[in-house]
């Protein structure tokens, strides 16, 4: 007879973490609309959570993994084993925020049936509290199917990057009447499915108040408004890793310029035999 074994990647962590473990709860999250702002990052590795934890309510693990650690070129091509080993190295690093982590292009989209089997075992493989998942009405169903299920689902409308083949780019959207009303109704429709919360990407800023204004979840924007219940960013585009960003990041250091410099004195202190020093050595 053979057993499968399938390795707890959550709890065997490298660091010890303070204890006692105490982490907001995803009702505590829910509370908050309306309140004070909900506070959210991505993170992608245990020492970044360990990081950002004690700043954040929710760690998001994005699929823009993809991008940021991965080189790809869209999210499309992220699948559920990165997920869930970023998720896991996330969950092990942190102890205070709620981790969210998203649910890859292709892994939930064609049945309720197919989002709980792959949201339950990335909720069993990495110790997560949450699931996120891009899509609107089209969604409603399969989020209120995971809600009634135990798995909290945080929505995703707006610009959604899984359909960037659809939609044929990243432009902010809502810019014509239409398109701000599908929007709207997309919002409303995984918010009244049992979301319990809804980020809301790349749209007009009076699109970004009014869906907040409309839902009874909290809504966390990324180039959205200022009106919403919370903020994310990408972590690597805050920090200032990459050269290009999009018009709704703000820079909050300029990490790559720092690690260009570091590096290149690192290189010339080898090659001029000034590392390693005598500090460096063994006796
Ligand atoms: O994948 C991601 O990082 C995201 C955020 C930009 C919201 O979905």
């Amino acid at each position: 007879m053979s057993t499968t074994f399938t390795l707890d990647t959550s709890t065997s962590r490298a660091h010890p973490l303070p204890e006692p473990v105490r982490r907001l709860t995803v009702p505590a999250i829910q509370k908050r609309k309306g309140g004070e702002p909900i506070v959210m990052l991505t993170a992608y590795t245990a020492r970044m959570a360990q990081l950002l934890d004690k700043h954040c309510d929710l760690l998001l693990v994005g699929d823009s993994l993809g991008q940021v650690i991965y080189g790809l070129d869209t999210t499309v091509k992220v699948t559920l084993e990165m997920m869930i080993a970023h998720g896991a190295a996330v969950v092990r690093g942190s102890y205070r925020s709620v981790v969210v982590i998203d649910l890859p292009f292709g892994s939930y989209e064609a049945s309720p049936e197919q989002a709980f089997a792959t949201a339950a075992r990335v909720m069993k493989e990495t110790g997560a509290a949450a699931v996120k998942l891009e899509g609107g009405e089209a969604m409603a169903p399969t989020v209120g199917f995971l809600a009634a299920r135990g798995i909290p689902v945080m929505a995703h409308v707006g610009l959604t990057p899984q359909a960037v083949n659809s939609l044929g780019g990243y432009g902010a959207r809502g810019r014509s009447e239409a398109e701000a009303a599908k929007i709207l109704a997309d919002a409303r429709a995984v918010a009244a499915a049992g979301a319990f919360a809804l980020v809301v990407e790349g749209v007009v800023e009076s699109l970004g108040r009014a869906i907040t204004e409309a839902v009874s979840c909290p809504t966390i924007g990324i180039g959205a408004s200022v009106a919403c219940d919370g903020q994310v960013l990408v972590v690597d585009d805050m920090l200032g890793m990459f050269e290009r960003v999009p018009r709704f990041v703000a820079r909050f250091d300029n990490l790559a310029e720092r690690i260009d410099a570091a590096a290149a004195r690192y290189a010339d202190e080898v090659r001029t035999r000034r590392f390693p020093t005598e500090k460096q050595l063994y006796s």
